[in-house]
């Protein structure tokens, strides 16, 4: 072999999505947010840390003035027992009554984390509230979430890259990608994750 360091995408067995593919659908999601929320006082909720990445390419795609915002949450949740209780780590700097918002995610899954952030937020009287996600995993929904706007619907995988980690690595990734087994048998749980204290 040569002597080059270990990367991280030597850990990745199989790409799922190209940077190429996810910058095309990304400037897609860019106008049709922006055509959708022309002429309304509108605020991106970007969810730390997963959905980082995302929100950074999608706002430089929207043509409408915009206002961000960021939260960060945990999620307590088991892939038996999924709680759907959530922690609310850094809550938003600024009101929202009367602004129409689009809470941006990495990543829909059970939808726990959603419903709960989606209600906490719809409390504070915005005009709306709707949800924009890169990738949906509709098969392992629990929550009745539909995301309003969704990247790419893909398989009950656990995915990384583009945002998404596996134990905090891995988010430097450009495109998304799924782990080769070994990085699952490396860490000390043996186990594929999700059923931890994670960070959404
Ligand atoms: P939910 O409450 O089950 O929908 O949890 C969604 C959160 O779980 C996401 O914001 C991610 O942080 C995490 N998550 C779910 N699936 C994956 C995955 O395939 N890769 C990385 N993180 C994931
Ligand atoms: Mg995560």
């Amino acid at each position: 072999m040569s002597g080059l360091p270990h990367t991280i995408a030597d850990d990745i067995k199989q790409v799922l999505l190209s940077a190429e593919a996810i910058e095309e659908r990304v400037a897609e999601l860019g106008r049709r947010v922006s055509a959708d929320y022309a002429g309304k006082d509108v605020l991106l909720v970007c969810v730390l840390k997963g959905a980082m990445v995302f929100m950074a390419d999608l706002i430089r795609h929207i043509t409408i003035p915009v206002g961000i915002d960021t939260m960060a949450v945990t999620s307590y949740g088991a892939a038996t027992v999924s709680s759907g209780v959530v922690r609310i780590v850094k809550d938003l700097d600024s009101p929202i009554a009367g602004k129409h918002v689009l809470i941006v995610e990495d990543i829909v899954d059970s939808g726990l984390t959603l419903n709960y952030l989606r209600t906490y937020l719809a409390n504070r009287k915005p005009a709306s509230v709707k949800v924009c996600t890169l990738l949906d995993k509709p098969e392992r929904r629990e929550a009745p979430v539909t995301p309003d706007y969704c990247g790419f619907e893909i398989p009950n995988l656990f995915v990384v890259g583009y945002g998404l980690d596996y134990q905090e690595r891995y988010r430097n990734l450009p495109f998304v990608g799924i782990p080769h087994d070994y990085v699952w048998a490396k860490d000390s749980s043996q186990d594929i994750p999700d059923s931890t204290l994670q960070e959404v």
